[in-house]
């Protein structure tokens, strides 16, 4: 392996951010260290390495990125947003990372089967259930996905309903801090924290 995971979260807390980020599509960027952290999971487990990977809401590409600096063969990066994938493709020519292909969609029309999804969808918070078309079609695309959401237990028991209906298994396998730079209207102060669940849904064999 050629990173470690702090290297890894190094480079992915320097990425170029949203420019105008779009309060409507929740776009705040998942911070290295988390974004490392999943990632890393995803690797030990034998979910990145020449693996086929979707990043729903891709943002300014840390997910698609980072998976690609792991051993991923190729990430299909998906956003609605024009902006923000300007933003990512950006990211990736810097860092010379090939093999992603940018996808503008909304998430409900991603059609492309992959090994493994990761994603941090919207919570939810500006426009309510906007995280379930993610988790619908993280689902129906994958066997295997690694997401993030809030750590609160309503959400909790949310998430564990939902995506067992779709047949799959629930493990929160961190709960880490989650820092947001001082970006929409309502933000109070510098930096905001949240605490956040890192999950992995694996499809059930029957
Ligand atoms: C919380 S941000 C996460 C960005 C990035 N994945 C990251 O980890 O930094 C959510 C992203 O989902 C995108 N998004 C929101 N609703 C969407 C939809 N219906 N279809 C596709 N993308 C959407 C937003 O534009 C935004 O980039």
């Amino acid at each position: 392996m050629a990173f470690k995971k702090k290297q890894l979260a190094k480079i992915l807390s320097e990425l170029k951010r949203f420019k105008n980020p779009k309060v409507e599509l929740e776009q705040y960027v998942t911070p290295g260290d988390v974004a490392a952290e999943l990632l890393w999971n995803a690797y030990l487990r034998g979910d990145i390495i020449e693996k086929t990977v979707g990043d729903l809401g891709t943002g300014t590409g840390v997910l698609a990125i980072g998976a690609m600096l792991l051993g991923a063969k190729k990430v299909y990066a998906l956003d609605c947003d024009v902006d923000a994938l300007r933003v990512a493709e950006r990211n990736a020519v810097n860092l010379e990372v090939n093999n992603i292909v940018f996808v503008q969609k909304d998430v409900s029309f991603f059609d492309q089967k992959v090994d493994t999804v990761v994603m941090n969808p919207p919570f939810g918070c500006q426009n309510k259930n906007a995280d379930r078309p993610f988790l619908e079609k993280a689902c129906e695309k994958a066997d295997v996905v690694y997401s993030v959401h809030l750590a609160q237990d309503e959400v909790r028991g949310f998430i564990k309903r939902f995506v067992e209906k779709l047949g799959f298994k629930v493990e929160v396998f961190e709960t880490v801090s989650f820092e947001i730079p001082r970006q929409f209207f309502f933000h109070e102060k510098r930096l905001e924290r949240v605490v956040v669940d890192l999950y992995r849904f694996e499809k059930k064999v029957f």
